[in-house]
């Protein structure tokens, strides 16, 4: 069932852009200027605290504020090697970079089924941008795809050779087929231009400063444990998710874009749960009080869903460090404080 698909190991028939005069050169020394699309959001926040830590690293954040915000990357706002561009990626972008993390999508279904036409835009023009401004200034491009390019999937745990099983006209293909639009741009854009390109392929990722009520199924648990809220698990309960910690996450998609490979790579936990399981976990180590509530499910939600992350532990030496039993307390304390709902004693 898996179909022969890339492996990460392209060569373009086209020469190069000429890199930026950084790269490679005494000022590479001191600066690498990175652009991170989507940096005021979840993961992308999360990335700029990482690059930041590096202090030959001058990353500029572009963003537009429709899921991300202010708040998450407020501590870098007036830092000298900071900048952040109020940015809709649907419209060209004119800076010099080394680097782009091209990340600017909205993740949750709630927000991208809000503006179906909106989310396919960002996905195929939003790309289409980012890489003429990769291919103008001679930048190394990172897409943050998804596993919901595997759509439901027929073939179990999902190797990146996996085509896929999507549904191109459901409420969610706006983000799965934008996604796969994404990807085939990216590597249009590298065998026709010899744009360096990086493909990571996240599965479900959690971790502080998530969109509270964004619908994903850990914020959502998480919230309604603390609101004293029945957990609502959606039927059957059985379907499967991995769940990365956000520090994961950013560990490999910095690797993926210093390494050789171009993807697409499966970055993600491949430690499977069941939602009930995840609903009783959270209910445990939270608030063992609530109850477990079934509620009815959305189209095309996926039955499961695995990374096989062979390919990450051979090409970028990664895999995930953090249990969900050690990151879900993180979370925990990061929703309290922005809930406002102090630990029982
Ligand atoms: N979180 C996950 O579990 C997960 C899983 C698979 C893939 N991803 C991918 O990772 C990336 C980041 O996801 P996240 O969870 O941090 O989501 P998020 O919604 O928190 O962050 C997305 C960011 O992009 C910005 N954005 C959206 N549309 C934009 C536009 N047109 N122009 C400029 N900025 C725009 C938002 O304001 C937000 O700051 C996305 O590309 C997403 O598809 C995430």
């Amino acid at each position: 069932m898996a179909n022969n698909a890339s492996n990460g190991d392209h060569k373009s028939s086209k020469p190069p852009p000429t890199p930026s005069p950084l790269r490679n050169s005494k000022f590479s020394q001191s600066n690498m200027r990175i652009l991170v699309t989507g940096g005021a959001g979840f993961i992308g926040s999360h990335l700029v605290d990482k690059l930041m830590e590096n202090e030959k690293n001058e990353v500029i954040v572009a963003d537009n504020y429709f899921t991300g915000s202010k708040d998450n990357i407020r501590k870098w706002i007036g830092h000298p090697r900071f900048e952040l561009i109020r940015h809709d990626v649907t419209e060209p972008l004119l800076v010099e970079v080394d680097q782009i993390y091209h990340l600017a999508c909205p993740a949750s279904p709630i927000f991208y089924k809000h503006n179906p036409v909106k989310t396919i835009k960002t996905n195929v023009i939003g790309t289409l941008n980012m890489l003429g401004l990769a291919k103008r200034v001679g930048a190394r491009i990172l897409l943050t795809s998804t596993s919901e390019v595997y759509g439901d999937p027929l073939v179990h745990p999902q190797p990146e050779s996996y085509w896929g099983n999507v549904n191109p006209i459901g409420v969610r293909s706006c983000y799965d087929e934008g996604k796969r639009v994404a990807e085939t741009l990216m590597f249009d854009y590298h065998r026709q231009h010899g744009i360096e390109i990086r493909i990571a392929r996240i599965f479900n990722t959690y971790g502080p400063r998530m969109n509270i009520d964004d619908g994903r199924v850990v914020s959502n648990f998480i919230a309604q444990a603390l609101r004293d809220e029945p957990l609502t698990v959606q039927a059957p309960g059985t379907q499967t998710r991995s769940f990365c910690y956000v520090s994961d996450m950013v560990d490999g998609l910095v690797r993926l874009m210093e390494g050789e490979n171009t993807g697409p790579i499966n970055i993600g936990n491949p430690g499977e749960f069941t939602m009930i399981e995840l609903a009783e976990t959270v209910k445990e180590l939270i608030n063992p009080k609530i109850e477990i509530k079934m509620v009815e499910n959305t189209p095309d939600d996926p039955r499961q869903r695995k990374p096989d992350i062979t390919n990450a532990k051979k090409m970028l030496g990664w895999e995930p460090k953090i249990k969900l039993r050690d990151g879900l307390p993180l979370m925990e304390a990061d929703f309290r404080l922005r809930l406002g709902v102090a630990k029982k004693l």
